[in-house]
């Protein structure tokens, strides 16, 4: 037993409804609006097959480690990080993994919500009878609201007051209700749209693009993109699993319910990439469109479907539901720390916090208009923070925990947290120690130019 499991704390009602969170921290646009715009850009195939082998052998295990941190260390991110390391009797400066997350999460929250203000802004445009006929009305249809930094701050600060209501209501109150009915809705729209790609679209063209393998397109930022997306896809190095995992009860296990968690998310990726591709090649839009191609590609579709406009409404909501859900995650364990460190109010300390995310939005929101051309590297200040943060941070706070909980904390805590057979249990612990760290360094080295390669 660990030793802070007896601190009062509330806990998720049942095994189904931390699934139901967790699957709705983790899939959400990275699943429906990245996944598609990555494999687009990224050679397709190349991407998807590095995507899915991360998610297995990097994704799983680090989820699992981070959930057992969380759950062990039954705190904020940083208290929990605190409480395992003294356990082990290990250093504190390991707490620092919960502050990179913590801001870190804050940061992503800053643009995920511009995003997500985007799809507020559909929402509202099928609310009000908007519809497109042509490929053209529906790439100036997107690219409107990207030339305007009025709208796009508007709809993002919505987003984010929506997201800030629920993390101020407290985490089993607020955020497990949402998720129970709304989740299985995205699944069952995902589904018919994919069905309706097949029908409608060139469902063959979109599985070759996805899923025929040309090693000529595997380079080092396929696999670097690729391995990030894991990362981001899963909600990982962030606090956030940390966060959830410290409500988790003792008796659930945190192998079944990760395996859970990560099926649900790759399945909605990959539905929503053949639906997306399916449609993006019946019309002949381009892959390479970028992070506005669900946006060019579905309104279209949707105005040549027979009762589209009901069906591409619920699509949006269904889709904003699951960014909000994910969006509470980032915000979550920053608010968790300001109330129980600083002692702060929750509705005061999700206020607080989702204005900092909220101003660096709007610095966001501009750089797709004023100033996209304040470039760094080629990349305006939508694209270095999405860049830094999925690519750089997530993959490396994931190998410091790989390589706290499989080297520092001690083997008997992992294994009581953990309790599986010895078999997959060392199957598992082989992976966390000896595999991930070793291939998200040499994928860095790599990266880095450094040795040349
Ligand atoms: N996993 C979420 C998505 O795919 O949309 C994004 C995300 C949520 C990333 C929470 C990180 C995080 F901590």
């Amino acid at each position: 037993m660990s030793a802070f499991s007896s601190s009062p704390r509330s806990s998720w009602s049942n095994r189904w409804a931390y699934i139901m969170v967790t699957v709705g921290s983790s899939v959400g646009l990275g699943n429906i609006w990245r996944f598609p715009y990555m494999t687009g850009s990224q050679g397709g195939s190349a991407f998807v097959l590095v995507y899915l082998v991360c998610v297995l052998l990097v994704g799983i295990p680090v989820l699992m480690a981070e959930t057992l941190i969380g759950r062990r260390g039954r705190g904020n991110p940083v208290s929990s990080m605190l409480n395992v390391s003294e356990e082990s009797g290990r250093s504190p400066w390991w707490a620092a993994l919960g502050w990179t997350g913590m801001i870190g999460a804050l940061l992503i929250l800053s643009y995920y919500s511009v995003v997500s203000g985007w799809i507020v802004n559909y929402v509202w445009k099928f609310l009000t009878g908007f519809t497109v006929l042509s490929v053209g009305e529906a790439k100036s249809g997107f690219e409107d609201l990207l030339a305007d930094p009025l709208s796009l701050a508007f709809c993002h600060s919505v987003f984010v007051a929506l997201t800030i209501a629920v993390v101020a209501r407290g985490v089993v109150s607020g955020i497990e209700r949402a998720n129970r009915v709304l989740m299985p809705a995205l699944f069952l729209i995902l589904i018919l749209l994919a069905v309706w790609g097949g029908v409608t679209g060139d469902i063959a063209g979109a599985a070759h693009f996805m899923f025929d393998f040309s090693p000529e397109k595997l380079t080092g930022d396929v696999i670097l993109s690729a391995l990030g997306h894991a990362f981001f896809s899963l909600s990982l190095g962030m606090g956030a699993i940390m966060a959830y995992g410290s409500y988790l009860r003792r008796e659930t296990s945190i192998f079944t319910t990760s395996l859970w968690v990560v099926a649900a998310g790759v399945l909605v990726g990959l539905f929503a990439g053949l639906a997306i591709f399916a449609l993006t090649f019946g019309f002949g839009i381009q892959p390479t469109e970028g992070a506005g191609l669900i946006l060019k590609t579905l309104p279209l579709t949707f105005a040549h479907m027979p009762g589209g406009r009901i069906f591409g409404l619920f699509f949006f909501l269904l889709v904003l539901f699951a960014a909000w859900t994910s969006a509470i995650s980032l915000l979550e364990p920053f608010v968790s720390w300001l109330t129980e460190r600083m002692g702060w109010r929750r509705p005061l300390s999700a206020w607080v916090s989702g204005a900092f995310s909220w101003a660096v939005g709007l610095l966001v929101c501009l750089s797709f208009n004023r100033w996209e051309n304040a470039r760094v590297f080629g990349k305006n200040f939508f694209e270095i923070l999405e860049f830094s943060t999925s690519c750089i941070a997530m993959p490396l706070t994931g190998l410091a925990i790989a390589v706290f909980v499989g080297w520092r904390m001690r083997e008997a805590f992992v294994r009581e947290e953990i309790a599986l057979s010895p078999k997959v249990f060392a199957l598992w612990y082989g992976v966390l120690r000896y595999f991930v760290p070793l291939a998200i360094g040499i994928v860095f080295v790599r990266e880095s130019g450094f040795l040349g390669w």
